[in-house]
């Protein structure tokens, strides 16, 4: 049986993927808003993966006879300064999110909850992929440069990143 302790960490992983999710369509709103279509796409597509992680947990809660609690989200920031300080933050957020489900590993390895550790194993190789993705965008606005004149080059490229993304997707890799 699961615990309460790994019950409530679960429902806050919840929140962490829910707020995951609005921050990324609040960027996608903002990219659309300063005309890049590419990038606003990928944000979009980001944005329901995040939706698609946190119901996995909401699932994976029910299944083990545990209450999901739907989360209250902070509202996410609306303006960013660039591109470039966007997937930063796109990043960090990233980082953090892998820092607590390694915390969530060790909790359900404490408690002797394999089959939560085993659910969680998804979720590592998620993050590991999400942040080499983000690496990858953030090596290549760094290649391109992002002034002014260098923006439909990122848009392009970032366009070019979420189509392969949505096939491997499609395919079942991602
Ligand atoms: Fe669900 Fe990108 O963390």
């Amino acid at each position: 049986m699961i615990s309460k302790k790994m019950v409530k960490a679960l429902n806050e992983q919840i929140g962490l993927e829910g707020y995951a999710s609005y921050l990324y369509l609040s960027m996608a709103s903002w990219c659309d808003k300063e005309g890049m279509e590419g990038c606003a796409q990928f944000m979009h597509r980001q944005s329901e993966e995040e939706r698609m992680h946190m119901l996995k947990i909401f699932h994976y809660l029910s299944e083990v006879d545990a209450h999901a609690l739907a989360p209250a989200i902070k509202q996410p920031p609306h303006e960013f300064e660039s591109v470039r300080s966007m997937f930063e933050q796109v990043y960090k957020h990233e980082q953090k999110v892998t820092a607590s489900i390694n915390k969530l590993v060790k909790l359900s390895y404490e408690e002797n909850d394999f089959t939560t550790m085993e659910f969680l194993q998804w979720y590592v190789e998620e993050q590991r992929e999400e942040e080499a993705l983000m690496r990858t965008i953030l090596d290549k606005i760094k290649l391109i440069g992002d002034g002014p004149s260098s923006l439909y080059y990122i848009d392009q490229e970032i366009e070019k990143i979420n189509a392969k993304a949505a096939e491997a997707e499609a395919g079942g890799e991602a």
